[in-house]
């Protein structure tokens, strides 16, 4: 039970850093605010209230009393006396009966004492706190006309009310503004830090990362640039021991092949160099590999015409596009090339047909690579993104694989900050879909 208590409630506390502890650092004020004025409330304002309000009630009382005695008193003069001394300005009104319709509210604390107050001197009366902002009419029954009673307001509350409210709560909305923008100063160098996780995780560069923010935080930002920097270094280690060995065997490669002309052999000499050309093929693509995140200068290029002319030099009649229309985008030009080229190679191994869509909304340039194959199963597609990695070790020319196509192809992809997917065609092949922002 406590734990879907505990859960329940979780779910209504709000999830970003800076919201929860702007709640920590507001419910207590707010708490603070609210008890304050509830016993302010309480045991000052009500109090105070209710003796002036009880006290003109008895000068009311007192008034209809000695109105009632005709003899003893004169009537006008009596109205005067009240008038001057008691600020209640006091009328007789015959044939007028009490009002059948309160006007009172039942919430308010002015009208509720009046009420409890007036309910212990008379029976039939009526009152009006609301038509006047400063005046209070009061209707009491007398024979068979009304006593009509007009009087200040300030005779049955204090004013001071107002401002004293308005002392509690301006400060602390002062406080929890001030909270506010600590608060935001506090959170951003976490935000920054994740931030800059994610765009490390996702491939791309991250310029030099500066920590800042409280201690704890600044650590944490000097150990995610320190992990960073030691990944870039075992990577650029990997690649430059790949390009290393690529490079030196292509040596005793072009050796084998010169040699390869003295065989008599003419079967040999086949089966030899096709080996030989395989093995070409492979060392030109580890070196591909090693070198995709090499240095080129991104620049504005028309992606359109670059598709169109990877297209033109594979001269297959079975590769189609639809573009559209003229894309331009800012990015590094060869190693777009590449990732297509990696694309259509895959089509051309893996499948028949390939289709080429180009598109872009408001925010991305969309490409779809589609193939009329046999696609690749839902929980590799993740898996082929690997490098040296073959879904299906058994399907095509596997011999010629090395299975860094679409690592290379993704690499490119994340570099330009954009993001490449996997799913079915309508062919029921491979849909290849990248999104570049621009
Ligand atoms: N269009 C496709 N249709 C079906 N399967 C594919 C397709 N493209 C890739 N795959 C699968 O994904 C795996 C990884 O592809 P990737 O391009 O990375 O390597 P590769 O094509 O095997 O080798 P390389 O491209 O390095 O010569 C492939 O081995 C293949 O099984
Ligand atoms: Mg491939």
């Amino acid at each position: 039970m406590f734990y879907g208590l505990n859960k329940f409630i979780k779910n209504l506390l709000p999830k970003q850093l800076f919201y929860r502890a702007l709640l920590i650092v507001a419910t207590p004020i707010i708490v603070l605010q609210i008890t304050i004025s509830v016993v302010f409330f309480d045991s000052l304002w009500i109090k105070t209230n209710k003796g002036m309000t009880r006290s003109l009630v008895s000068e009311i009382y007192t008034f209809v009393e000695a109105y009632k005695n005709e003899a003893d008193y004169n009537k006008q003069k009596l109205t005067d006396l009240y008038y001057q001394n008691f600020q209640l300005n006091i009328k007789y009104i015959e044939n007028e009966s009490i009002p059948s319709l309160k006007s009172e509210r039942w919430f308010s604390p002015i009208d509720r004492t009046l009420r409890r107050e007036l309910k212990s001197k008379f029976n039939n009366f009526w009152f009006d706190t609301l038509s006047y902002k400063e005046m209070i009419i009061l209707k009491i029954k007398y024979r068979n006309g009304i006593l009509q009673f007009t009087f200040p307001k300030e005779r049955v509350t204090n004013s001071s009310a107002r401002i004293f409210a308005l002392w509690i709560t301006l400060p602390a909305f002062l406080l929890i503004f001030i909270a506010l923008i600590f608060l935001k100063n506090q959170t951003r160098p976490i935000i920054n830090l994740a931030r800059a996780s994610a765009r490390f995780g996702r491939g791309e560069d991250v310029d030099e990362f500066r920590p800042s923010g409280a201690l704890e935080i600044r650590q944490a930002g000097y150990e995610f640039d320190k992990m960073r920097k030691r990944i870039i270094r075992h990577l650029n280690q990997r690649s430059e021991m790949l390009s290393g060995i690529s490079h030196d065997l292509r040596t005793p490669l072009t050796r084998i092949k010169l040699q390869l002309a003295f065989i008599k052999d003419q079967n040999i000499v086949k089966k030899l160099s096709d080996d030989v050309q395989e093995m070409e093929k492979m060392l030109n693509e580890y070196l591909q590999f090693a070198s995709s995140r090499s240095e080129e200068r991104a620049e504005t290029f028309d992606i359109t015409d670059l598709i169109e002319k990877t297209i033109k030099k594979y001269e297959n009649t079975n590769i189609t596009s639809e573009l559209t229309e003229r894309i331009h985008m800012f990015g590094r030009k060869n190693l777009i090339q590449r990732c297509l080229n990696n694309l259509i190679d895959n089509g051309i191994k893996y499948a028949n047909k390939i289709n080429i869509k180009l598109n872009k909304n408001n925010k991305y340039i969309i490409i779809i690579v589609d193939d009329d194959g046999p696609g690749i199963q839902k929980k590799e597609y993740e898996n082929v993104f690997k490098p040296f990695y073959k879904a299906d070790k058994s399907r095509g020319d596997s011999k010629s694989s090395v299975g860094l196509g679409l690592s290379i192809a993704s690499d490119v992809v994340n570099s330009h900050g954009g993001n490449i997917t996997l799913n079915k065609s309508p062919q029921d092949g491979l849909r290849v879909k990248i999104l570049f922002p621009f």
